[in-house]
C-alpha cells in the first residue's frame, strides 16, 4: 500500500527547500560535482590497470560487465547512437569496437565531462550533442544500432516516445541495447533508498521509490553539521553495510533534522514502466527479436571470485577477458513472454523489423 507522503518526504517538505524541476539541471549539478575524473575513468571505463582495491573492485567488475555486455551486442556496428550517455558510457567502452558512435544526453554538464573524459581517453570516433531521446535531431535510418545505458530510458513522459523516435533512425534490422532497472516486483512500496554521492561538495541523493514512480531529490548538507557529521559517518561504513547506511541516512531525515541541510536541489517525478510494460512497447513500436541476457555479473559471483583469493591474482585487462568471455556464453531468453528483472539491470536486445 502506497503512502503519500512518506514521512521522509514530509520531513523535505517542512524544510521548506526551494526546489528545481529540471532534469537537465539535476545531471549538470551532477556533471559539476564529479571533480574526481581520475577517479571516474578507471572505475566507469576500465582502463586503470590495478583492481585491488577492496572498495573499488565491485563497482570496476560491474562497469566491465555492463560495458562487456555492450561492447559484445553491438560490437561491428557502423554507426550506433548512445541515447541518454551521460559522463560517456557506454560510448566510451564501444568505441574501439564500432566505426562510430554519437552520443546524445539532454545535460549539457554531462556532454561536457563526457566531452573532456573522451580526450582523456584519446577516443576520437564518438561525437557529443546536447539532445532530447525524445526529439531525436537525426534523420531516419542514420545508424544500425541504438543503445540505452545505465537506466537513461524512460525519463520522458512518455517512454513510448523514445523507442519510436530509437525505431525511426533505425535501419531496418538496426539492433537496440537496453539497459534498465524496472521496478523489482518484490521491492516493498515506498521503499527508500538513500546513498551519498562521494565528489565535490558533499551532498545526498534520495531515490524515494513509490510504487512504479520515482522522486529524486538532491540535497547539499554543511559536512561540519550535526547531521552532516552524522551522515558522512555513515557513508564511511563497509559496503557490506551499504544497505543499512542507506536506511539510517534515511532515517536521519525523516527525523526532521533537516535544519543544517542547506538546499534540495531537485525534486522531479519519473514515471518508469514495468518490466511487462516495457516488453508491450517495444512490440507495439515496431520491435522484433526481443532476446533479454542474463550477465554473468552479480554481486554472489564478485564475492566467490574473491572469497577464492582469485581478484587479487587478476589484472584489469584479463578480468575483462573473463568477463567477455561468461557474456559470450550468458543465457539468453528469446522472444521471452515477460521480462525477469535481474540484479540491479536488466539487459535485452531487439531489432526493427
Ligand atoms: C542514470 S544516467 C545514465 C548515464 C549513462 N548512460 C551511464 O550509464 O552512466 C541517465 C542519463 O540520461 C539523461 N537523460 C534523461 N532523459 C533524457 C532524454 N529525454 N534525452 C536524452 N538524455 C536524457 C540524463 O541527463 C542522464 O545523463
Amino acid at each position: 500500500m502506497v503512502t503519500h507522503p512518506t514521512p521522509l518526504e514530509e520531513a523535505l517538505f517542512r524544510a521548506k527547500l526551494p526546489v528545481e524541476r529540471s532534469l537537465s539541471y539535476f545531471y549538470d549539478l551532477y556533471a559539476g560535482t564529479t571533480p574526481h575524473r581520475e577517479e571516474l575513468q578507471p572505475s566507469v571505463y576500465g582502463r586503470h590497470p590495478d583492481i585491488h582495491r577492496l572498495d573499488d573492485w565491485e563497482h570496476r567488475l560491474y562497469a566491465f560487465s555492463r560495458g562487456e555486455w555492450f561492447a559484445h551486442v553491438l560490437s561491428g556496428c557502423e554507426s550506433v547512437l548512445d541515447v541518454g550517455t551521460g559522463s560517456g558510457f557506454p560510448s566510451l567502452y564501444l568505441a574501439p569496437v564500432v566505426n562510430r558512435v554519437v552520443a546524445i544526453d539532454v545535460s549539457a554538464g554531462q556532454i561536457a565531462l563526457a566531452r573532456e573524459l573522451a580526450q582523456i581517453l584519446d577516443i576520437g570516433n564518438v561525437t557529443f550533442k546536447v539532445g532530447d531521446g525524445q526529439e531525436l535531431p537525426f534523420e531516419d535510418e542514420s545508424f544500425d544500432g541504438v543503445c540505452f545505458g545505465g537506466a537513461s530510458f524512460g525519463y520522458g513522459a512518455d517512454p513510448h516516445l523514445e523507442l519510436r523516435e530509437a525505431n525511426r533512425v533505425l535501419i531496418r534490422g538496426g539492433l537496440v541495447a537496453v539497459e534498465d532497472a524496472f521496478p523489482r516486483p518484490d521491492s516493498p512500496s515506498s521503499e527508500r533508498i538513500a546513498f551519498l554521492v562521494d565528489c565535490g561538495p558533499p551532498m545526498l541523493h534520495l531515490w524515494v521509490d513509490v510504487g512504479l514512480c520515482s522522486r529524486r531529490y538532491l540535497v547539499r548538507f554543511d559536512p561540519q553539521s550535526t547531521t552532516g557529521q552524522k551522515l558522512l559517518r555513515a557513508r564511511n561504513q563497509p559496503p557490506a553495510q551499504q544497505d543499512s547506511v542507506q536506511q539510517e541516512a534515511a532515517r536521519l531525515l525523516e527525523k526532521g533534522d533537516l535544519s543544517a541541510v542547506t538546499g534540495v536541489d531537485f525534486t522531479g517525478d519519473l514515471r518508469s514502466l514495468s518490466a511487462d510494460e516495457f516488453l508491450e512497447a517495444l512490440k507495439d513500436s515496431g520491435f522484433g527479436e526481443i532476446k533479454q541476457w542474463h550477465l554473468p555479473y552479480t554481486k554472489a559471483f564478485g564475492h566467490a571470485l574473491e572469497q577464492e583469493g582469485l581478484l587479487g591474482r587478476f589484472r584489469c585487462g584479463d578480468l575483462k577477458l573473463l568477463l567477455r568471455s561468461l557474456i559470450r556464453g550468458a543465457p539468453i531468453v528469446s522472444d521471452p513472454d515477460c521480462l525477469r528483472p535481474s540484479g540491479f539491470y536488466t539487459h535485452v536486445t531487439c531489432r526493427k523489423a
